[in-house]
């Protein structure tokens, strides 16, 4: 392996026990990090810190549409580490299917609650921690190809995500003078099980609709593709971007799906 990227740093991971986030926890770690993996899946965060190695990762409940849990995890990571570099706000649901006509509201508010204020817990009490220890944090989100473009995801899903790209960047307009870069990644769709259970598919058939209407072809988007963007953002490569959407979707954002003159 190359050089460790992330020699010594302090890493939170919300959503860690699956999908994009098991594969940062894994990546962050095999680059030098020490990491506190959050998630609500106590048995899958257990399992996946047993498989690495508990001197690298520890495992924390959290869930983050809870402040106080989010503020926990944090001082957990303070007291077992005593600093916090970097938070990778990870952690998402997909929400409730329905067309706007027959919109969930009971399920609209739980996904705001876990996509939108979940992120917000985790950046607050993640900043307050690097600004009292004078850290020059990186911070991450998880958002979507949902948080720039309609109809690429379901109602509640595509308003939460939207409003993380906003959160990102009012986060990161604030954040700069104590020297903390916010950032946010937008994957297109990966066969994680956030997507298979909605659509009640399995991941073969998932990836083989996603690649159907994807813009780049020969090759399929896995979680390690986002694991490895958010590997750079929270490393010092980074180091001068801040308030970013990094679009990891093959361009499916960039073009057009209606008209075409090739
Ligand atoms: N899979 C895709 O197609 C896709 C595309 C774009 C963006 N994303 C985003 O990627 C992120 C990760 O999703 P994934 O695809 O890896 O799915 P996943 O279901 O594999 O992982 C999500 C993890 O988040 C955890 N989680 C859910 N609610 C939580 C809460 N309230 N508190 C703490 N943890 C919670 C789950 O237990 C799970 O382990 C999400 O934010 C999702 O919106 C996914």
């Amino acid at each position: 392996m190359s050089t460790p990227r992330l020699e010594g740093k302090v890493a939170i991971v919300t959503g860690a026990a699956s999908g994009i986030g098991e594969e940062a926890v894994r990546l962050f770690v095999s680059h030098g990090a020490f990491v506190v993996a959050a998630d609500v899946q106590d048995e899958l965060g257990l399992q996946l810190v047993a498989s690495i190695g508990l001197e690298r990762v520890s495992y924390h409940h959290c869930d983050v549409s809870d402040e106080k849990q989010v503020e926990e995890t944090v001082n957990y990571a303070l007291s077992k580490h005593g600093k916090l570099d970097i938070l990778f706000s990870n952690a998402g649901i997909m929400g409730p299917l329905t067309g706007i006509l027959d919109l969930d509201m009971e399920g609209f508010d739980n996904t705001m609650a876990t996509n939108v204020r979940g992120a917000a817990a985790t950046i607050k009490h993640a900043a307050r921690a690097m600004v009292g220890k004078k850290i020059r944090g990186s911070i991450i989100c998880t958002a979507s190809v949902s948080s720039s473009m309609g109809g690429t995801g379901p109602h509640a899903y595509t308003a939460s995500k939207h409003a993380l790209l906003g959160l990102v960047r009012t986060a990161c307009s604030e954040l700069g003078v104590h020297g903390i870069r916010v950032n946010c990644i937008s994957p297109f769709g990966i066969a994680t099980p956030l997507s298979c259970r909605a659509y009640n598919m399995e991941p073969s058939d998932v990836e083989a609709s996603i690649s159907a209407v994807a813009n780049l072809k020969g090759i399929v988007l896995k979680a390690r593709h986002v694991a490895e963007a958010a590997l750079f953002l929270a490393s010092d490569e980074s180091a001068y971007i801040s308030g970013h959407n990094l679009a990891v979707d093959g361009g499916y954002t960039a073009v057009s799906h209606s008209y075409s003159t090739i």
